[in-house]
């Protein structure tokens, strides 16, 4: 997790100014005071959106996402920051959308994959920072169905996703490379009017053509603040369009959940941890960073044992057609999934938090254990100061012998091998949720106490 997070934070850091207002906008480690909106806007911030219990219990039900990143850049193979990167001008950049000529229907084979994997939703980038808009639009020439593919590729991806039981979520980026006011807003007061006018009616049109729309991924509010944005009147519009939506917290206000990128950091609320499996969003030809089912699963579990999301991505190539390497990660969790998704979807936070050979999460009065490193004939879990009842491998229903001494609850008489892959659930069901006080606890709460102290938590993110 530290790796990818100081990976993401020193890419940032090269992008130097633009970089740390970007860090602050998506929510990377950025510092309260720098996320911090407009007085009146700040204190609507803090306010928790209507009814957000009720909207949101699907999605805490879930557990489990695919986030998808897909666009003219897919055709350079230089991920989604490549206009930017390479400094590549409009007109240059433009003609890219005069040959993406993606097959039908790609979107059916990205949900597929993410129903058998055991995602629960997807949310796809209806327009990325290039500003080029997958979605019909009235309000730009440069979209999909006025440029090569001739065709609604949101329309598609909306039908993909219902077909397949998912529920579905917009990916929107307020930032725009190449709207001529996107960048001039900041500073130019009518070139702003023009701007957040034209975001505003594309966020109206997307919420308004395409049926039911389950979450709004708004991303990198750059260069304007919350009053710049309207980012209130944004939600009370995105609300009354779709009131059963949620929405994310990346137009500066809080919004129903946040955000953390690359890294899990479980904090109070609801969160979504989204995460690429290799090292890009974009599709990128060349990189071969990716991650093991194994990584995947626990990263999964890591996610639920804090009480959060996991959205997890995949940048199909600019035909639409998925990278191997995440077709065969995804179907190794989907695998695992298989059997052992009562240990994922519904849990909440977990009080037993601490191995080193497993991962914990928690549901009515189950606690389930996760084994990644496989210990032997035995596990010990430390710290539980109450005995389960009775426990089970999850996968295979059969039971596990246990003793409890003290605060030690050993699982006994296992195999030497562990009996699933990559991770091996164990269901111990309790009279109450038991808490855990072990040595371990003690020492790890007292560091996290203290860095609380120095470091507080960033407002977003
Ligand atoms: C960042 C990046 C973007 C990516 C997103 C995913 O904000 O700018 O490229 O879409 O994170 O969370």
């Amino acid at each position: 997790m530290s790796r990818d997070k100081t990976s993401r934070r020193s890419y940032l850091k090269t992008l130097g100014a633009a970089g740390a207002s970007l860090a602050g906008a998506s929510g990377v480690g950025a510092p309260r005071a720098k996320a911090a909106p407009q007085a009146g806007a700040a204190k609507a911030a803090e306010l928790p959106l209507p009814d957000h219990d009720r909207r949101i219990q699907w999605w805490r039900e879930a557990r489990f996402g695919m986030f998808v990143h897909w666009g003219l850049y897919s055709q350079l193979g230089r991920q989604e920051w490549v206009m930017s990167l390479e400094d590549i001008p409009v007109a240059k950049y433009e003609p890219l959308a005069k040959t993406f000529h993606p097959r039908p229907n790609a979107a059916r084979e990205w949900a597929r994959l993410a129903r058998q994997a055991g995602m629960k939703y997807i949310v796809m980038t209806t327009k990325h920072h290039e500003g080029f808009c997958l979605f019909d639009s009235k309000l730009t020439d440069y979209c999909a169905t006025k440029q090569g593919p001739g065709r609604d590729l949101v329309r598609e991806f909306v039908d993909a996703a219902r077909a397949e039981g998912l529920h579905v979520g917009f990916y929107y980026s307020l930032m725009d490379w190449h709207h001529p006011d996107g960048m001039k807003a900041k500073d130019d007061a009518a070139a702003r009017g023009r701007f957040v006018e034209y975001i505003h009616g594309q966020i109206r049109e997307l919420l308004t053509n395409y049926g039911k729309i389950d979450i709004l991924w708004y991303d990198v509010a750059v260069p304007l603040d919350a009053e710049g944005w309207q980012s209130q009147k944004m939600n009370d519009m995105v609300l009354e369009l779709q009131p059963d939506i949620i929405v994310n917290n990346r137009n500066w206000l809080a919004g129903d959940f946040k955000t953390p990128e690359q890294n899990i950091e479980a904090t109070k609320g609801d969160w979504e941890s989204c995460m690429t499996l290799n090292d890009s969003w974009g599709y990128t030809a060349a990189d071969d960073n990716w991650k093991t089912p194994e990584r995947i699963v626990r990263n999964l579990v890591e996610c639920g044992q804090g009480g959060g999301n996991y959205l997890l991505n995949i940048g199909p190539k600019a035909d639409g057609s998925i990278p191997e390497p995440s077709v065969r990660i995804l179907t190794a969790v989907g695998k695992w999934m298989a059997k052992n998704n009562a240990a994922i979807y519904g849990t909440s936070a977990s009080k037993v938090r601490f191995s080193n050979i497993a991962g914990f999460t928690w549901k009515g009065n189950t606690l389930y254990t996760h084994i990644h490193f496989w210990p032997g004939s035995t596990a010990t879990v430390g710290g539980i100061t109450t005995p389960p009842k009775s426990a089970k491998f999850l996968a295979s229903g059969k039971e596990v012998h246990f003793t409890h001494d003290g605060t030690q609850l050993t699982f006994t008489d296992l195999p030497m091998k562990a009996p699933d892959d990559p991770v091996t659930v164990i269901a111990a069901e309790f009279d109450a949720e038991p808490v855990q006080n072990s040595l371990a606890v003690r020492v790890i709460d007292t560091i996290m106490e203290i860095e609380r102290r120095i470091h507080p938590q960033p407002a977003n993110g």
